[in-house]
């Protein structure tokens, strides 16, 4: 990412207009959401569809010469031709392991502008990946699934990795552990880029109401907003990052930022204080990048972030 100090509003659309919804099974037991494995395996598809489409058309859409011209290194747009490769197998690997349950392509609407822009948007993308099989991964029971998922989950973290530092200019990684997210919020911030899906991908779930947050200042207050008109006064925003969460109760409609945030997290609005699981995220998800140097030194100012093509 560049290092400018700017705050960029990532202004998620809500996925319950869209009519393609995850299926969600309740689980009588302790009343809270889980998955089996084809409903996984479903959502990663969904996904990766997802992203082979954002990347085939970036590169329809530009050229080596709009790649430099636009300030990116020349080599930048095979490679990206090759993750769109990368991506389009992980489509046919999981089209074949869920035969007749695999879900089709749909048709999507990506807010990038220009290739540079599409760059920061597939630096946000590569790593909602990331985080989506790391949090799946504990509803996989298949020990062949268990595998493909890791080394489809490896593959997009290098992905991310390259985006974010030699393309982006930005931090390669955050810190020692990345961050799983909820099926309900990969989902959500993959929803938001579906326009329309084939009545054949018969799923279950809605996406999150959006959640905005105005300011990303380290330590400082900031405003949270969610659609749908869910009210946020006195939720608690969850900041999901590595392997931990920070719960921060909403006042006066705002909370403040984990001073010790570092590199990418995500925020979701939870009804409760300590839980951010599906049966308690009431909107979501912010995506906050918090830049570091690399002797660790944060920079005083996050950003909130989706597309630089948004502003
Ligand atoms: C998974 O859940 C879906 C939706 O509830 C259901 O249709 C399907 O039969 C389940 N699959 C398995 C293998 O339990
Ligand atoms: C690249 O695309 C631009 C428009 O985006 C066009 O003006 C230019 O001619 C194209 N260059 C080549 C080499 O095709
Ligand atoms: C995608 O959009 C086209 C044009 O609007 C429409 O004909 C087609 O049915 C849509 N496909 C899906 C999968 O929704
Ligand atoms: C964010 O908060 C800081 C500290 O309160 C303030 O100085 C800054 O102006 C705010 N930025 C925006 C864009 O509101
Ligand atoms: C939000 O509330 C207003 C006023 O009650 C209502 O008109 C509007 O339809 C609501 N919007 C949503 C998305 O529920
Ligand atoms: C979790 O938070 C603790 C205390 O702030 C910190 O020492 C640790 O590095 C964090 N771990 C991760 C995985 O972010
Ligand atoms: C939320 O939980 C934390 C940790 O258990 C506790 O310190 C805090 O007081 C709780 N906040 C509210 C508003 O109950």
């Amino acid at each position: 990412m560049k290092t400018s100090s700017s705050i960029i509003v990532y202004a998620s659309l809500v996925g319950a207009a869209f009519g393609f919804v995850i299926p969600q099974a309740r689980d009588s037991s302790s009343n809270s959401t889980t998955y089996n494995e084809t409903q996984i395996l479903q959502l990663a598809l969904t996904l990766e569809h997802l992203e082979s489409a954002f990347f085939s058309g970036a590169l329809t859409a530009f050229n080596d010469t709009d790649f430099t011209d636009d300030g990116l290194p020349v080599w930048a747009r095979g490679r990206f031709s090759e993750i769109a490769s990368q991506e389009q197998s992980h489509v046919q690997l999981l089209t074949s392991t869920l035969g007749s349950n695999a879900v089709q392509a749909c048709n999507y609407s990506f807010p990038y502008t220009s290739p540079a822009s599409f760059a920061a948007l597939a630096q946000v993308l590569s790593g909602v990946g990331v985080s989506a099989y790391a949090g799946g991964a504990q509803y996989l029971t298949t020990k062949q699934y268990i595998t493909n998922a890791a080394a489809i989950l490896s593959t997009e973290a290098r992905h991310a990795a390259w985006i974010a530092g030699p393309v982006n200019k930005g931090n390669p990684w955050s810190g020692p552990y990345d961050t799983p997210l909820t099926v309900g919020s990969a989902y959500s911030l993959g929803a938001q880029f579906i326009t329309s899906c084939p009545s054949s991908n018969q799923l279950s779930v809605n996406a999150f109401p959006s959640l905005t947050l105005s300011n990303t200042t380290l330590g400082q207050p900031s405003s949270v907003t969610a659609g749908n008109n869910v009210t946020v006064e006195g939720q608690y925003v969850a900041f999901f990052s590595g392997l931990n969460t920070t719960f921060v109760q909403v006042s006066n409609g705002q909370v403040v930022i984990p001073s010790d945030s570092m590199g990418t997290s995500y925020a979701v609005l939870t009804n409760s204080n300590g839980t951010a699981t599906d049966d308690t995220i009431t909107a979501g998800v912010a995506v906050l990048q918090f830049p570091y140097g690399s002797g660790g030194d944060l920079e005083t100012n996050g950003r909130m972030e989706m597309a630089e093509a948004m502003m």
